[in-house]
């Protein structure tokens, strides 16, 4: 099965933000375009809007001028559905309702040949359900842009129960013609990456909600230690408070209220007061004029330790001896089978997070999980209240010996980055083991939907799935919600030999 042919007509119902993303992506492609939405005049501004961005793509030599013509010349605005009749392809990109959409569809395959794929552009209803209205449910297919679609590579190709392997291939290579990278899933909730990046968001929330750290903190941990584009709060405040609260509700919702995907708090309060981020002025963070941007937490200078013990095998973050001799700091390595440790001169030992706290190992001091620990420029540190000030000194000493700056967080269990990454990897597991998508497509997904440095999987095989797994073990024998219960898929994955595991 092909890509539709260039000479064959696409159709795009319902012109604003994404119809017109959309429909500049397929023009661009060589396809002949009309637009047809159901306020009377909006295609035409649609199409004005586009033929205006192709302007721009010329300015900046992305486009010939010659070809801006020719695109403009295939592009038309449609006065009623019946001008779709003859094309190939229609997407529908028109109000999240789903009787909106059902009774499009319903509409459209009155007009369309049966041969024509139809496709939706929904974020978070079901393509099965939406398919369901329809005589011939096997042409119908999710074809979910990422905004803006004309920038955003990502395409994630759905395929509702009903929807046919022939009309999934043809959706995906002709996204694939469009110069876009298509991956194909399942039709769950939130499809591939809304379903597998709620921990994100979630986990940055419980922290805080637990009094760990403020959001700037746990934002800048994201980013200087995770390698995270953007932190969960900045970027919640820029997608939008209500907008991201409800992606979050309505896959928890349609996941029957499974725990793993639940709400907060602390962010359903931010949407009750209006606070909905950077286009309310306010929401984590405060965008009025002159408002300041809160720090993050930074710990003070301390002097560093001469030498430290290395314990065991510190897996994921064994590039750390490296760079303490460099920094002049001596480390001894010792074997030790039981458990991985860097030992202070005071007694004190620093741990890699591991779901425990330090209310049970007093001077156990944990760190985050970094994406690199060369590359990081900031760690994290959690302690509790009883670890003696020398110990959480040596520890804030040995990481800024080695350059970075030390945020030192609550007695958080799993800390910031090591929750998040475990609870993503265990997702992604189960997406797999679901038939959601493969692994390959997952990783994908991650990295150009939500521009995470590492997909699932890479994560996964870079920390070892069994440290993943028992992590989260750890995390739920303090969180007995279900919240955090490892999956049978990383389990499984967990206890079978695995040569790859723990290396970059
Ligand atoms: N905005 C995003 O970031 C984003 C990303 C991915 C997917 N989506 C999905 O894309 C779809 C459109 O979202 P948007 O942000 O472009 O919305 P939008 O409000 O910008 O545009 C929707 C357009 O559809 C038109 N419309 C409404 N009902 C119609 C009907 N029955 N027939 C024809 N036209 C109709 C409206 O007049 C409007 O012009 C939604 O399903 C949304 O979930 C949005």
């Amino acid at each position: 099965m092909t890509a539709l042919d260039l000479s064959s007509p696409v159709a795009v119902v319902g012109t604003g933000t994404m119809g017109q993303g959309i429909a500049q992506v397929a023009l661009v492609a060589g396809h002949p375009v009309r637009l047809y939405d159901a306020v009377p005049g909006r295609a035409r501004d649609a199409a004005d809007a586009i033929g205006a961005r192709l302007d721009r793509l010329v300015e900046k030599d992305r486009l010939t001028a010659a070809d801006r013509d020719a695109a403009r010349a295939r592009l038309t605005p449609a006065g009623s559905l019946a001008e779709l009749a003859d094309c190939a392809l229609v997407v529908e990109a028109v109000l999240e309702r789903l009787d909106v959409k059902q009774e499009l569809f319903r509409e459209l395959e009155d007009i369309v040949s049966e041969d024509c794929l139809l496709a939706t552009n929904t974020s978070s209803l079901s393509v099965t359900a939406i398919g369901g209205a329809l005589r011939h449910p096997g042409r119908f297919v999710g074809l979910h842009f990422f905004n803006p679609a004309p920038l955003l590579p990502l395409v994630e190709v759905v395929s509702g129960f009903a929807t046919d392997v022939t009309s999934a291939t043809r959706a995906y290579e002709t996204a694939r013609a469009w110069g876009k990278t298509p991956v194909a899933c399942a039709d769950t909730p939130g499809f591939i990456v809304n379903r597998i990046a709620r921990p994100f968001y979630a986990e940055a929330f419980a922290v805080y909600e637990s009094q760990g750290a403020d959001p700037a903190t746990i934002d800048a941990v994201l980013r200087e230690c995770g390698g995270f584009r953007m932190g969960a709060f900045e970027l919640t405040d820029l997608i939008g408070q209500d907008v991201n609260e409800s992606v979050t509700h309505s896959v928890w919702q349609s996941f029957f209220q499974d725990v793993r995907f639940a709400p907060s708090l602390a962010q359903r309060r931010l949407v009750e007061s209006g606070r909905l981020g950077r286009k309310s002025g306010q929401g984590w963070y405060d965008y009025r004029d002159g408002a300041e941007r809160p720090e993050p937490h930074t710990a003070e200078k301390r002097p560093a330790p001469a030498y430290v013990v290395a314990e065991g095998d510190l897996g994921p973050a064994g590039e750390l001896l490296a760079m303490a001799r460099e920094a002049g700091v001596q480390v001894r390595e010792e074997d030790e089978d039981n458990g991985t440790r860097l030992v202070l001169p005071s007694g004190g030992e620093l741990v890699l997070a591991d779901g425990q706290t330090s209310v049970e190992f007093r001077d156990v001091v944990y760190f985050d999980l970094a994406l690199d620990y060369r590359r990081a420029t900031r760690i994290a540190l959690s302690a509790c209240q009883d670890t003696s000030p020398q110990v959480l000194a040596e520890a804030i000493g040995f990481f800024q010996a080695l350059g970075k700056d030390v945020s030192v967080i609550g007695d958080v269990p799993g800390m910031i980055v090591a929750r998040t990454v475990a609870r993503i990897v265990d997702l992604a597991h189960d997406a797999v083991a679901k038939g959601v998508a493969t692994e390959e497509d997952i990783d994908t997904a991650m990295r150009l939907g939500v521009n995470y440095p590492l997909g699932p999987f890479e994560w996964s095989r870079r920390v070892g799935a069994t440290r993943v797994h028992d992590l989260l073990e750890e995390l739920n024998l303090r969180d007995p919600s279900g919240r955090y219960a490892p999956s049978l898929a990383l389990y499984r994955h967990a206890h079978a030999a695995d040569p790859r595991e723990g290396t970059p």
